[in-house]
């Protein structure tokens, strides 16, 4: 008999971070406004939640950061010009967000990850809920998320993307403690955020998609400082480990760090390669560079 689970149907998008690392882009302008072609880093992950089965978009913003909750309005000007003209609105569909499934909660100040996550406790309550960080830009058929949801239906629990990182890169990343391995998932005996690689448990590093059960909150409630001072998300999910099942799963998909500028410029060649109108132009011109 298989297990079911309690479903995954909200989604936290922290996005309050100051986004130190693409001054000066992101001085007036969050980093997950940032576009990838021809949409902001902030509607990828949106739409990767909602294949995903995720109809409570949960936007925990910060001071500045106004432009991503309008973009997801109805833009009232900008559609009566375009209906006047007769242009085509579907584009901007993916865009609009259906009314009352996009909730904002203020992280006043950004004392880290674990702490914006906290700050959406309430609007979470007692469910399981997905975190994704849109500025990794999760390039997948099906989509990350979606492939996670898909684990979180056969072990439950908590579940961490993760992947194998660089061996001098372990302390830009939480890195796993591996358990035993079963295809894709890889059970989780314990995290570190940011070890130096001469004490890093191995290579096996989360990246910005999560699936977590609510009493992580009760975790950070304590409010525990941790790597760099921040309230660490890495930590209270190591609290848990125990407690509860905890597996990392590798998905199906490339993962661009748009929070970093040689990433960001990778994001967009890869995605510009896979597009049958920008294709050819974009290789003509990078075999001219
Ligand atoms: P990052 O550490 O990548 O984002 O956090 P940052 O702090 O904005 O960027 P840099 O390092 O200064 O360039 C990962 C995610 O967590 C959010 C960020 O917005 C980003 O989506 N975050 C981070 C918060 O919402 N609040 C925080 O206090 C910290």
């Amino acid at each position: 008999m298989t297990q079911s689970f309690k479903p995954v149907r909200k989604a936290v998008f922290p996005v309050a971070g100051l986004g130190t690392r693409l001054l000066p882009a992101t001085k007036s302008m969050p980093k997950e406004m940032l576009t990838v072609i021809d949409r902001p880093l902030i509607q990828y992950a949106v739409d990767e939640a909602r294949e995903a089965g995720i109809d409570q978009l949960i936007m925990v913003t910060g001071r500045g950061k106004n432009s991503l909750v309008d973009y997801f309005d109805i833009s009232f000007e900008l559609e009566a010009t375009m209906r006047d003209k007769g242009k085509d609105l579907s584009v901007l569909d993916s865009s609009r967000v259906p009314y009352g499934e996009l909730i904002t909660v203020r992280q006043q100040q950004p004392l880290g990850l674990g702490h914006a996550v906290w700050c959406a406790r309430h609007v979470v309550g007692n469910e399981p809920f997905a975190v994704l960080l849109p500025d990794d830009l999760m390039a997948g058929t099906p989509g990350a998320l979606k492939q996670m949801v898909d684990a979180y239906n056969e072990v439950g629990g908590n579940i961490v993307c993760a992947e194998e990182v660089a061996p001098d890169k372990t302390g830009s990343y939480g890195i796993v403690t591996p358990g035993e391995s079963r295809g894709k998932l890889t059970e989780v005996r314990g995290l570190v955020e940011k070890p130096k690689p001469e004490v890093a448990p191995s290579r096996l590093g989360v990246i910005g998609r999560y699936i977590l059960q609510p009493e992580v909150m009760d975790v950070l409630d304590a409010q525990e400082t941790g790597a760099g001072g921040e309230i660490q998300l890495t930590d209270a999910m190591a609290r848990l480990i125990g407690t509860q099942p905890f597996h990392a799963v590798k998905v199906d998909a490339v993962r661009h760090d748009c929070g970093d500028r040689a990433g960001y410029v990778r994001a967009t060649i890869a995605l510009a390669l896979e597009r049958e109108d920008l294709r050819e132009v974009v290789r003509e011109a990078m075999k001219q560079g």
